[in-house]
């Protein structure tokens, strides 16, 4: 394998919007204890069916909230969203994703939630800024490997060009909020992972819907 180096991942960040880095590798944030705590957080959490009804198809996604950013940020009272909130504020992990988006300033989470997406289901194609304009970049922990299918897809912006991230167990997704993006279809199994939202700004949210 190909030793990962800060400046290829802040390189594709720049060029393609996204980056994966696999767990266990040697830039990976992510601890083993960290990894499994968010993991059993996760699995713990109570969970709403959430129904997309994108082009009449029928999908679901299985939603388990800690922060929610409908007006502005708020946690969710529930006995993992505090656990859940301090080991993404970790400094390993923070750190991270501030170097990959180049930048010294301050960054809050704005939204946190696991979404599993189970058999012949997907997430449809669709812009995180169009939830929130002040969203900077959405990461994403992949909390299991049992599944087929359920590619991370990000569009480019000028092109009809897209890539495609596998997710394994423990990858870090860090992917450009104004890249259209989609999860394909889960082809078998259960794609669970923890997604959070980070922005410059803590305030309301300026979505104009
Ligand atoms: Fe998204």
């Amino acid at each position: 394998m190909v030793k990962e180096t800060y400046s290829t991942y802040i390189k594709n960040y720049k060029n393609k919007g996204t980056i994966m880095v696999p767990f266990k590798s040697n830039l990976s944030p992510l601890s083993d204890d960290d990894f499994y705590n968010l993991k059993k957080y996760c699995t713990k959490v109570d969970k709403e069916f959430i129904k997309i009804g994108d082009a009449g198809e029928k999908n679901h996604l299985l939603v388990g909230r800690f922060i929610t950013d409908i007006k502005k940020p708020e946690i969710v009272k529930n006995k993992y969203s505090k656990k859940v909130i301090s080991i993404l504020k970790k400094r390993k992990i923070t750190k991270f994703i501030k170097r990959i988006l180049k930048t010294k300033k301050n960054l809050y989470l704005r939204r946190v939630q696991f979404n599993e997406i189970g058999q012949n289901c997907f997430v449809g194609y669709h812009l995180d800024v169009d939830s929130n304009p002040e969203y900077l970049a959405a990461c994403v922990i992949q909390l299991g490997s049992n599944f087929k299918g359920g590619l991370y897809r990000v569009y480019q912006k000028k092109t009809k060009k897209y890539f495609d991230y596998a997710p394994s167990k423990g990858s870090l997704i860090v992917s450009n909020c104004l890249y259209p993006h989609e999860v394909t279809k889960v082809k078998s199994g259960k794609r669970g992972s923890l997604v959070f939202f980070v922005s410059y700004k803590k305030g309301l949210n300026k979505r104009s819907s």
